[in-house]
């Protein structure tokens, strides 16, 4: 074979090459919308884990009594902001993915959320089954008057992040994600109040991003008026976008093998109210306080508080790089 030959097979190899790395580009693996949501994502409607002053409803109430339900072209996962005094808990949703997935980029366009207000405790998470194994990954969650976002992870004992690459406003808060640790986890705190509660929604919310890989965790918020266009044509290059709200990575010396401590996570919105964090925090915050002297009472006699304490969701895309391994795993979850 002559020297030109050698050189014009190595050249169409390189270009085979670089087109498998184009190749290896986020594409859609799952949109969960207004044609499809209810009949992706099931409805929790056992005792809430972790304490809270919630009844969380069965599809069939929450539709019945207008808690959920597709409203303005997205989904909506409300609470029951009309009661007083509801035995039980004030009646609310939460529901989760019929999907699990290991890595992934997960995009979620939010045009309103719960938040920043007294007793309230929303979430944005994923988690795996066998708790806290598989690990947790809190999106966005807060409390009570909250104005930004926290973001936390919970695994087994053996996981600890640092936080290089992440937006320098953003304070780690631990960096042992051990849920046997206090349950603290490892996390951020975040300083965007347009990432969080009435400041997310007074521009009308936006998007969260995760993209979980071998080697990092990571969290994006975009407001609506600054979402790449990437992501409004489902291509999304995170290597294109800003700093990320939070990076978790495991550092150089192994604090962390993402792949043994988080897998198979199901997606989940809820809102609860006071419980575990938001009702143990309630005395030490004084604008809640003020209201009355339990996070239970108030939210027991002030329905209309809760008016706004509302998800509407207009998409959630789960996107796979060609060289992600994704596991499919179905989990009913009762
Ligand atoms: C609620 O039930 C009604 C009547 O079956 C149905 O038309 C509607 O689509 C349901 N809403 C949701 C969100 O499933
Ligand atoms: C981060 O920590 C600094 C220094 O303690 C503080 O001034 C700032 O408010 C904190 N930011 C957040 C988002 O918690
Ligand atoms: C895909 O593989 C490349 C090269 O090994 C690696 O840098 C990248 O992080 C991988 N992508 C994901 C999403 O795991």
């Amino acid at each position: 074979m002559r020297t030109s030959q050698i050189l014009s097979r190595l050249g169409a190899s390189l270009v085979c090459a670089a087109s498998l790395v184009k190749a290896a580009a986020y594409t859609v693996e799952d949109t969960y919308d207004s044609s499809n949501f209810f009949s992706q994502f099931n409805f929790f409607s056992a005792a809430d884990p972790t304490n809270g002053f919630v009844a969380y409803s069965s599809a069939v109430t929450a539709n019945k009594s207008g808690l959920a339900g597709y409203a303005s072209g997205g989904v909506f996962l409300g609470v029951d902001h009309t009661t007083t005094n509801p035995s039980g808990g004030r009646g609310s949703t939460r529901v989760s993915s019929n999907k699990a997935y290991t890595h992934g980029l997960f995009i979620a366009d939010i045009e309103h959320m719960p938040g920043g207000i007294c007793g309230v405790w929303p979430s944005l998470w994923t988690f795996g089954p066998n708790w806290p194994n598989n690990g947790e990954i809190d999106i966005i969650e807060g409390v009570n008057d909250a104005t930004t976002n926290t973001v936390t992870l919970h695994t087994s004992s053996g996981c600890a992040m640092t936080s290089t690459g992440s937006l320098s406003s953003s304070n780690l808060t631990g960096t042992n994600c051990n849920a046997g640790n206090g349950n603290d986890g490892c996390g951020f705190s975040t300083a965007s109040t347009q990432g969080y509660g009435a400041g997310f929604n007074a521009v009308g919310g936006g998007v969260y991003a995760m993209e979980w890989t071998s080697t990092s965790i990571k969290i994006w918020n975009f407001p609506r008026a600054s979402i790449p266009a990437d992501i409004t044509s489902s291509s999304p290059d995170p290597s294109t976008w800003s700093t990320p709200v939070s990076a978790f990575s495991s550092g150089s010396d192994g604090g962390c093998a993402i792949d043994s401590h988080f897998s198979g996570h199901n997606i989940v919105f809820d809102t609860t109210f006071c419980g575990d964090w938001a009702g143990n925090v309630w005395s030490s915050t004084p604008t809640c306080s003020a209201l009355a002297s339990t996070c239970e009472a108030y939210v027991a006699a002030n329905p209309a508080a809760f008016a706004e304490a509302y998800w509407l969701i207009n998409s959630v895309k789960v996107y796979q790089g060609a060289n992600t391994s994704t596991k499919r795993e179905v989990a009913f979850k009762a």
